[in-house]
Formats: C-alpha cells, structure tokens, sequence
C-alpha cells in the first residue's frame, strides 16, 4: 500500500522534507532548571527523528517571565545556543529537518516558573484558570522589548542550526493573548479593533523574518501555529481567524500549523454543528495559498490520507510518543506492528524523560495506556 503523505514535500522556499509527515511540538518538561537542554530529551528526541520530514521541537520561551511550565526549554539566552545545537543535530542525523518552536507565556506564565515574576499581558485581566495571576499589563517599551526577544530567538535558533523556527501563536499564549479580544482590551494602537488585536503577532513576524533574511539562507522557515476558536467570551471566534490568517499569508509566512484536538472536529463554542468541520473548513479557506499543517488524533495511514485531503502536511504528537517507528513500520508495510497504547509496564521501551513519563501516567484519560 503507498500512501501520499509517504512522498516528499518541498516549501516554496526550497526545503524539502523527505515525507509529509512532521512531529507535533510537544514540552516534555525535562529540560533543566535554567532551560538548558538535557540528555534524556535529546535520547527522545533521538529515537522519534528517524522517520517524520520534519521534528518541531517542544516549545521554548523567549523571554525570562515567559515560561508556562516547569523545566521547560528555554531560548531566553546565548549560554542555551550549546543545548540547543545538540538538538539540532540529533533531529537532523537522519534527514529529517529540525524547527524550533518559540513561545511567550503571557498571562499563562506562573510566578513559580520564572523566579516569583509576575506575568505579563496586553490587559490586566485573567486567564480562566484556577491557579491563574492577574497578570501586569505591558507597557508600550514592553511590548517593543519582546518583539526584539522573539528575534533574538529566531537567531538563535540559526546559530543552534535549525532549519525554521514555528511561532507559537496558539494554545492561549502571549501570541494569540494579543488576537484575542478576552485577553486584549487595550484603547491604545495594539488593542481594541480587530486590526489593532492583528498589530503584535504582525510585528513578531516582520522582525523574525527580517532576523533570517539578514542571518540565514534562503531555506529557513518561519511558521505560525494557531487555534482557531478560543472557549472565553469575548473570544477568538472562526470568523476572527479568517482574518489573522489573511494577515499572516499576506506577510509571506512560510506554513501555518492548526492546533485541535482533532483532525476532524466541530466548534468547539456554539452551536456544534457536525457537517462543519473546523479544520477542514480552515484548509478551504486557506485553499493552498500557503502550506497547512493538519493535526489531531492522528493514529492510523487512512488517519492522516484523510487529513491530507485539506491540509499539506501532517503532524503526529501522542502516537509518535507511543510508537517512535510510525513512519517507518508503514513504510515497511508493518502496519498491524503500530502500539496504539503505552504498555506501563514497559518505560525502558519508550525513552520518554521521566518528568514526562510522570504526567503522562498521572493524568486519566490522556495517552491510551495498558498495564502489562
Ligand atoms: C505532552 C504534550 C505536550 C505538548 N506541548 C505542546 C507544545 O509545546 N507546543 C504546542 O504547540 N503544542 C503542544 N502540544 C499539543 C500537540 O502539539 C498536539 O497539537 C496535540 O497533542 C494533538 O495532537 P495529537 O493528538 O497527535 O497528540 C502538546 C501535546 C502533548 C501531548
């Protein structure tokens, strides 16, 4: 059986990646206190890069209040270039290409992660979480100060040998805090109107791709991930994203990754109407202007061939955490040899860091899991 996500793929600019299917970015929290990368992430990473065309990397924050979990990667300073060249070459050593995924926590930082700082947002206003801090709103230096911290990444990310860099501008994080009208209620030029709310993720993407036209080669990418809906009222409705997307094609961004739970998933605020499917109306629109990156759920090759019907490219998180060889047990046409379930009885299996090994086998309901 041959399968079209098994062919290669080449971006506009000229990468090409030996197949269509990519690692989803996935923090394992196994990085160390300062956010130097780690041994056990590079065995993870080691064994899980063999098969997709391209591996994003778990996401790194950019700045020292920005980390939105414990023992996350960082991308803050010159002294974690070392780590993350590691990284790179790990990913790298089997053809695959490696993008650095860069994010800013925003309101979803946490004083305990980034030595008792308060976290910062467009407004002042929470996130809808228990553990949340009112966050401190940014001053116009402030906002000036990170558009220049998400460019220091990005060189960063080309010293370190990288092959693009994906801007995290999903999952509610600062990116996406500006977009949305429940995190931005500023009166000033970065808030307010639509166009005012677009201004941030814009101005992060005219510096990152001014940063590798001047340090890089033609070939480096520069991506954006987004949710298309957030559940807070006011918020990002599809609507809202049909705009932003019309924006970041317009800025020449190189791909652009969905972030859902599901390949094939209705709204998930409204009415959910089950012959609307989100991503699937997101490719329509976005109808091959720039390459899209389909997820969600995604366990099987009729999984992901059905993904391609709207979408360029594939990512895989969970299965590629229980099965590293995916890609090429159907390239060999093992499929029925795929582990659909981490076997708990089995951790030397997985090369999974602890810290990680630990949330996955806490949290019900999460990873499909077997006990022997
Ligand atoms: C352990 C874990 C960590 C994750 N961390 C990130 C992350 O750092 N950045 C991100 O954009 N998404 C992150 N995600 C979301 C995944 O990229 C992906 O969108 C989601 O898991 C759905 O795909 P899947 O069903 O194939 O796992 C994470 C998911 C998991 C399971």
């Amino acid at each position: 059986m041959t399968y079209s996500f098994l062919e290669p793929y080449s971006f506009n600019n000229e990468l090409q990646l030996k197949n269509k299917i990519v690692m989803a970015p996935m923090t394992t929290s196994s990085s160390t206190p300062e956010g130097d990368v780690t041994e056990e992430e590079l065995i993870y990473y080691l064994v899980r890069s063999s098969g997709p065309g391209a591996v994003i990397t778990a996401c790194a924050y950019i700045g020292s209040e920005g980390q939105a979990f414990p023992n996350g990667m960082s991308v803050a300073k010159d002294s974690h270039i070392d780590g993350l060249k590691k990284l790179a070459q790990i990913i790298k050593l089997q053809g695959s290409k490696a993008i650095l995924q860069i994010y800013h926590g925003g309101r979803m930082s946490q004083r305990q992660f980034n030595g008792g700082r308060q976290p910062i947002s467009p407004s002042p206003i929470r996130a809808e979480r228990k553990w949340a801090d009112t966050p401190k709103e940014l001053t116009e230096a402030g906002i000036t100060i990170l558009i220049s911290q998400f460019g220091t990444a990005v060189k960063r990310a080309i010293e370190a040998g990288f092959d693009g860099v994906e801007l995290h501008g999903a999952n509610t994080y600062l990116l996406q805090q500006f977009f949305s009208p429940h995190s931005n209620r500023r009166t000033d030029n970065w808030g307010g109107s639509i166009e005012n709310r677009l201004k941030f993720p814009i101005e992060v993407v005219r510096h990152c791709q001014s940063v590798i036209q001047t340090h890089a080669d033609k070939s480096f990418l520069l991506g954006y991930r987004f949710s298309p809906e957030e559940i807070e009222t006011p918020g990002i409705r599809l609507d809202d994203t049909y705009i932003l997307l019309d924006a970041l094609i317009g800025e020449n961004i190189d791909y652009l990754h969905l972030s859902v739970n599901h390949y094939f998933q209705p709204s998930i605020v409204g009415f959910r109407e089950y012959k609307k499917q989100i991503p699937e109306q997101i490719g329509q629109y976005i109808d091959n202007r720039v390459p899209l990156i389909g997820v969600g759920a995604i366990k099987t090759a009729e999984d992901a061939e059905k993904t391609l019907r709207y979408a360029n490219l594939v990512s895989l998180g969970k299965q590629l955490i229980i099965d590293p060889k995916w890609v090429q047990k159907i390239e060999e046409g093992k499929e029925k040899s795929i582990q659909t379930a981490i076997n708990l009885s089995q951790p030397q299996d997985y090369h999974i860091p602890e810290n990680l090994w630990k949330t996955i086998t806490q949290i019900p309901n999460w990873f499909p899991v077997k006990e022997h």
